[in-house]
């Protein structure tokens, strides 16, 4: 791919599209929107543009499609795969300005909404009527609901109630064309037609821009128990999870994190709540939700009688709002905490819920060959495992040549255990050396040209993928 540079003359028509105050080339502005949440990557762009209408974003792309200029757009920069990184220059298309939710139909229990709006703050607009927007990224305080479909986000809710794209129903686009489509209806069923809406859901800012949102909401559940459960081994917690599924029981947190996580995670917020005593390898947060408090308690009794099958210390249950928070608080923090502990690279597995226990024995042995050490957490009960490779004190050499090996082989368990290897946190920049890996060339060629369809001179969002 060879693209052109931006000169003055491109940076005069962009400040024609959007005002002169929204396009920035000064080292503070490369220095903020080159880098994401991806270990510590960082990729100037030459220019950044900050659009406010579908209409301005399609000037924007015709007019790099014409000059053969890439275009990168970034939601609110909380990515963990480097989808926002603009590793080939050229522009960087904040969509922070659209952070409108444009309405909330409570009629239809829908919500149309901009990418640039906040998770965390769509959330509260719609549980104001009672209503109930799932997906909840560990980062959803910070990211935007852009960034969320483009990777096609998650999150703990996940287990019970779906992934982003299980709420999509419409999206507004606007093609490198600088053409504006709409790729669906606003309906709960739709079996017209090819699905673009599911197309552009994880599709990573490299087939379109999408401008407006359409989500189908849920009744806000109006209960919750929270219990945190301890174990002595690791792999046994990971057993412990799909027992609880098969005795009937669907939580809407399941959650697992190694002991390490949840002391990193807990130091980082300076929580001294927790003791863990020594021989705790690792613990499950598990959550039950509902309308009826009945049902909740007779859920918890169920799952303790499936964990006397198991070896775990003594249950801690969340007595009151505060306590639950304290602990979400922990778990959610735990990305931030392993970054701030050391050099780090986060993979993203999933594997089918009950071959967790083989995926976290592999990834010990694994490491124990290529030595490496790992910190494992993340959503068991949906078979995601965040594991986090941590440098220590490996050797640059290692860490930089040999990892990679030891990387793929994580990688070719989670395939031969008919698994995947990124659940919710994309391909982006660093993992697309993988992408061989789940993929023959004839179902990578495919989605290549589904790439070049959309985009045939590769402008949007270049090096991503694949
Ligand atoms: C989490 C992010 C890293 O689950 O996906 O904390
Ligand atoms: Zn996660």
């Amino acid at each position: 791919m060879s693209f052109n540079s931006i000169n003055d003359t491109i940076i005069h028509q962009l400040e024609c599209i959007v005002g002169k105050e929204y396009v920035l080339f000064d080292e503070g502005a490369f220095e903020k929107y080159g880098k994401d949440e991806t270990e510590d990557l960082l990729f100037y762009p030459e220019v950044i543009v900050i659009p406010i209408t579908p209409q301005e974003i399609a000037t924007i792309l015709k007019l790099c499609n014409e000059l053969n200029v890439p275009l990168t757009p970034r939601g609110a920069g909380t990515g963990l795969s480097g989808g926002a990184l603009p590793v080939n220059k050229g522009v960087l298309l904040s969509m922070e300005r659209f952070n409108e939710i444009l309405d909330i139909d409570e009629r239809n229990l829908q919500a149309t909404v901009e990418p640039g709006v906040i998770t965390q703050v769509f959330q509260e607009a719609v549980q104001e009527k009672g209503l109930f927007y799932p997906p909840d990224p560990a980062s959803k305080g910070s990211c935007f609901i852009g960034g969320n479909l483009a990777e096609n986000s998650g999150g703990p809710k996940a287990v019970k109630y779906g992934v982003t794209n299980d709420y999509v129903l419409n999206l507004e686009v606007v093609l490198p064309t600088g053409e504006i489509i709409w790729t669906g209806a606003n309906t709960l069923k739709n079996s017209t037609g090819y699905n673009l809406t599911q197309l552009m859901v994880g599709s990573e800012g490299t087939l379109g821009i999408i401008t407006k949102a359409v989500f189908r909401l849920i009744p806000y559940p109006q209960y919750d128990l929270l219990m945190l459960v301890p174990f002595y081994s690791a792999e046994e917690a990971c057993e412990a999870v799909s027992s609880i599924f098969r005795a009937g029981i669907t939580p809407s947190g399941m959650e697992f994190m190694e002991r390490d996580a949840l002391i990193w995670g807990s130091e980082y917020l300076g929580d001294e709540s927790l003791e863990i005593p020594e021989n705790i390898q690792a613990h499950l947060l598990i959550e039950v939700d509902g309308n009826n408090k009945e049902v909740l308690y007779s859920d918890c009794e169920i799952i303790y009688k499936v964990l006397e099958n198991f070896n775990c210390d003594e249950v801690l249950f969340a007595e009151d709002a505060a306590q639950k928070d304290r602990l979400w608080k922990i778990r959610r923090v735990v990305g931030e905490a392993v970054k701030a502990k050391s050099i780090y690279k986060e993979e993203d597995t999933v594997v089918p819920r009950a071959e967790l226990p083989i995926l976290l024995r592999g990834v010990k042995e694994i490491g124990n060959k290529y030595g490496f050490q790992s910190v494992c957490y993340g959503h068991a009960g949906d078979g995601n495992l965040h594991i986090n490779i941590i440098k220590g004190d490996m050797s640059n050499d290692d860490w930089n040549n040999k990892l990679s090996d030891g990387i793929r082989k994580i990688f070719e368990l989670c395939i031969k255990l008919k698994g995947t290897i990124s659940g919710e946190h994309g391909i982006g920049y660093v993992q697309k050396e993988y992408m061989n890996i789940p993929f023959s060339n004839t179902e990578l060629d495919l989605q290549k040209n589904i790439k070049r369809l959309f985009d045939p001179k590769g402008i949007l969002n270049p090096n991503k993928m694949f």
